[in-house]
């Protein structure tokens, strides 16, 4: 495959970082995902640190400059040279303009594939997904249970909830996801590069529709 940016679009809980942790084994290259890089900063003792902690803790956006900043320190890394995957970026037009421009200089195809999933499910899986903080590997109390209650099957670690994964800020982040993504999915469909992929069916299911339309014509 030649070098590519492949961007998974979806609404929080779609099954962004469970599909671009497959595909980054698929195709060995990086998973980027900036929920993860954001939680990272926010664990810092420092005042961007605080800013960006309050900002998620209420399920709204981290502003555009912040953003720019760590998309392109991360992405100028070696590891990203043959191609990478985005996990939640962009979720805006300024998000996509920038993207645009990293990838031309960068001499990358972009791909992009959203995932489809109805607001209903989307509440039990952010309510019911737990995470094991060692390897990442993502659960569901009602989809996907560990083999014993709160444990990871694949280190025994102690599976942990996300803040954000409880009511009020899962409802804000619904929210913003149409306030503030819903254009930017209206921008990539009417240029026809889009691929839209129905969410609510089995994990693998999901995968192999994404593997076409990542290996599939441009798109
Ligand atoms: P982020 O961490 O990216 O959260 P999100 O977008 O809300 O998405 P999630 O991680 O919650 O869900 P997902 O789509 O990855 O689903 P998953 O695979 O885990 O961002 C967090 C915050 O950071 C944002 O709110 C914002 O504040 C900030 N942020 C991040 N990026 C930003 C940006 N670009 N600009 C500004 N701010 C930014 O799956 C969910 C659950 O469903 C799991 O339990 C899983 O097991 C289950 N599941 C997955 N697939 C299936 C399936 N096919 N069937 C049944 N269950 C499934």
């Amino acid at each position: 495959m030649s070098s590519k940016i492949i961007v998974i679009i979806g609404a929080p809980g779609a099954g962004k970082g469970t599909q671009s942790r497959l595909l980054s084994e698929e195709y060995g290259y990086p998973q980027i995902s900036t929920g993860e890089i954001l939680r990272e900063m926010a664990r810092a003792d420092t005042a961007l640190g605080q800013t960006v902690k309050e900002t998620m803790a209420e399920g709204r956006l981290v502003s555009d400059e912040i953003l720019a900043e760590v998309i392109r320190a991360r992405t100028t890394q070696p590891d990203c040279k043959d191609g990478y995957i985005l996990d939640g970026y962009p979720r805006t037009l300024d998000q996509a303009r920038l993207l645009e421009e990293l990838a031309s200089q960068q001499g990358k195809q972009i791909r992009f594939a959203r995932i489809v999933v109805s607001e209903e499910a989307l509440s039990k899986r952010l309510m019911g997904r737990r995470a094991c903080p060692r390897c990442g590997e993502i659960y569901n109390i009602y989809f996907r249970p560990p083999k014993v209650d709160g444990v990871c099957d694949l280190d025994g670690a102690e599976l942990v909830q996300r803040s954000d994964d409880h009511p009020e800020p899962v409802i804000r982040r619904l929210e913003e996801y149409k306030r503030s993504t819903a254009p930017l999915i209206d921008y990539y469909s009417k240029s026809g590069r889009l691929i839209e992929i129905n969410g609510e069916q089995p994990v693998d299911d999901v995968f192999e529709k994404l593997l076409a339309a990542v290996d599939g014509p441009n798109n």
